[in-house]
């Protein structure tokens, strides 16, 4: 059993904010509280939860995962608070951080949480942005962990929008050097900034293959991942996109031509029949549901470590 160690970086806006070796440390310390073989305490402290977009899952698994620690939580709402009246980001910042012990932030622009954490004299939590989604990351690499025992050997696939859970999976799996294989539609590969960055991480080793060939990608793939293909705010592309991306569905037919022994992941909210369908969601290779609840254990390891 480990306990929490202080983390480097005072925030936790990327994926690029962890090591390698602290990665593991959470992922380690997120299944010592799954198996309740952990226990730390974290009185008094206070959590704030600013939620620009709508949230279950994230919002509901911070909640839990701070009451867990003896912790509590003030969940913000922009509507209701003067942050919807256009209240600086360096005001509310400044204000908000001296109530609070720690900020978990979900908004649109990711310079608008580096905005928050530059004022903020207290740990800030990116609880997703237009570009990353690095707390779900650490939950689906605790999940891939959790079926393969350690990622040697392990090939992501990720078919879908080149979005924000993508660019953090292909951030967090170059750290963790596993190989990620990225399937999109033409135009909607990754940004070229995550791609370089990750290539970088990997040094020599080519395992990040970006295509628009869904079949190839999955050929041999142990995780197959999916995400919806108009992300919160992109609503008004909807339609254009849903044409788009059609023959990017996780059907039977794809995780046929992956290794027997795929599982499925999706960071959910989905849309059955679009991005994946009925049958493969509730298919015994489904993690998908482990995944949610893995959410709650990595945040209560990222919260403890925040706070140590
Ligand atoms: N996966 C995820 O972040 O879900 P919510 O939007 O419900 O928080
Ligand atoms: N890409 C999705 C993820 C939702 C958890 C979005 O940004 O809406």
């Amino acid at each position: 059993m480990l306990n929490p160690i202080k983390l480097l970086n005072k925030n936790f806006l990327s994926s690029l904010d962890m090591s390698a070796e602290e990665i593991f440390h959470i992922l380690e310390i997120a299944k010592d509280f799954k198996n309740k073989d952990l226990n730390i305490e974290l009185k008094d402290k206070v959590l704030g939860l600013i939620f620009d977009k709508s949230s279950t899952r994230t919002r509901v698994s911070f909640q839990v995962a701070m009451s867990r620690l003896g912790g509590t939580t003030v969940d913000l709402n922009p509507t209701t608070s003067q942050i919807e009246r256009g209240e600086p980001i360096r005001d509310t910042a400044r204000v908000l951080s001296r109530y609070c012990d720690v900020l978990a932030i979900r908004t649109f622009k990711q310079s608008d949480l580096e905005e928050y954490a530059k004022w903020s004299s207290k740990p800030v939590i990116n609880a997703l942005t237009d570009n990353e989604h690095p707390c779900q990351a650490l939950a689906d690499f605790m999940t891939i962990k959790e079926e393969f025992i350690d990622f040697k050997n392990v090939v992501l696939t990720f078919i879908g929008d080149g979005n924000n859970v993508a660019n953090s999976l292909i951030l967090c799996g170059a750290l963790l050097d596993v190989e990620v294989r990225i399937a999109c539609p033409r135009g909607y590969e990754p940004k070229s900034s995550i791609i370089d960055k990750a290539r970088e991480i990997y040094r020599d080793k080519s395992l990040l293959k970006i295509t628009n060939d869904p079949i190839t990608a999955v050929q041999g793939a142990n995780v197959l991942y999916t995400d919806v293909w108009s992300s919160m705010g992109e609503e008004n592309q909807k339609e254009e996109k849903d044409k788009d991306f059609l023959g990017f569905t996780i059907d039977q037919n794809l995780v046929n031509n992956a290794d027997k022994d795929a599982i499925i992941l999706h960071c959910l909210p989905a849309y059955r029949a679009k991005e994946i369908t009925d049958e493969v969601i509730e298919s015994n290779k489904s993690r998908i549901f482990e995944q949610a609840e893995n959410r709650m254990h990595v945040q209560q390891a990222l919260l403890s470590s925040l706070l140590s």
